[in-house]
């Protein structure tokens, strides 16, 4: 049985003092809602992410949203943060490869694929990003993208425990354009079959296919009732208790 996992993606946004009271009220929701049915997750910037896992925070789960791409712990690689000081701050998942990284930094499979083996050696569990851009949607060849970007990005040794694969079409994120329900059960489908050739299909069966892009509290109980979509990853709308916890509560 695959447990939703309900993710917010805070992205460059956020001062210390925001970020503390947005961990404290999502945390007072799941306090009030008793034991919940499925994992909510937050990935603040890196600047209060500290801060964010010294906050109590029962019951929510906390992630960055990138680590340094070296293997390496240590030295000399400026501006990075790598995946065993992620976890050393506390945090137990990280993302990697969002499209903001892959179009905005020129983040390859291979480097995606290399930050995601990073997480896992250092037991985070990596939430893996792919999608199509808008002009691969028209040419058709959404379907093509993502399997290439999951045999490319995903390490093999990735398990349903150790990772998390985040669907995001490029062109539905920030925009408040949506795919159809069918158009994500299609490629949700493609996801886990892929999933399936490269890791099995025990691990693949378990392993959770999020949705990511412009989810809201009005359509996330569409959204999060598609075959083989395991919760979702929220941009804009986990940037306020109110929205997020419309998002999760869509699950209670
Ligand atoms: P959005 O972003 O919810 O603002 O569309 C999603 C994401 O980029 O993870």
């Amino acid at each position: 049985m695959r447990k939703k996992l309900i993710a917010g993606n805070w992205k460059m946004n956020c001062l210390k003092a925001e970020g503390i009271a947005l961990v404290q009220g999502i945390t007072d929701e799941i306090s009030k809602a008793g034991t919940l049915p499925f994992d909510v997750l937050v990935c603040p910037p890196m600047s209060v992410l500290g801060f964010v896992c010294d906050t109590p925070h029962a019951g929510l789960f906390i992630g960055a949203q990138d680590v340094a791409e070296t293997p390496k712990s240590f030295g000399a690689f400026t501006g990075d943060v790598s995946a065993e000081m992620v976890a050393d701050l506390g945090a137990d998942f990280t993302l990697v490869g969002h499209s903001e990284r892959r179009t905005l930094h020129g983040e390859t499979n291979e480097i995606v694929h290399q930050k995601a083996q990073n997480a896992i050696a250092q037991n985070l569990t990596v939430v893996i990003c792919i999608g199509e851009t808008e002009q691969q949607r028209e040419a058709g060849e959404t379907l093509a993208v993502v399997a290439e970007q999951i045999r490319g990005s995903v390490p093999r040794d990735a398990t349903s425990q150790n990772c998390v694969i985040a669907y995001e079409p490029v062109w539905a994120i920030g925009t408040g354009k949506v795919p159809t329900v069918a158009d994500v059960a299609d490629v949700h489908k493609a996801i886990r079959d892929e999933l399936s050739n490269l890791l099995g299909a025990e691990i693949a069966n378990e392993m959770r296919i999020l949705y990511g892009g412009s989810v809201k509290p009005s359509n996330a109980k569409e959204l999060l009732a598609v075959e083989n979509v395991d919760g979702a990853l929220i941009g804009g709308a986990s940037l306020n208790v109110a929205d997020f916890w419309g998002i999760a509560a869509s699950q209670l």
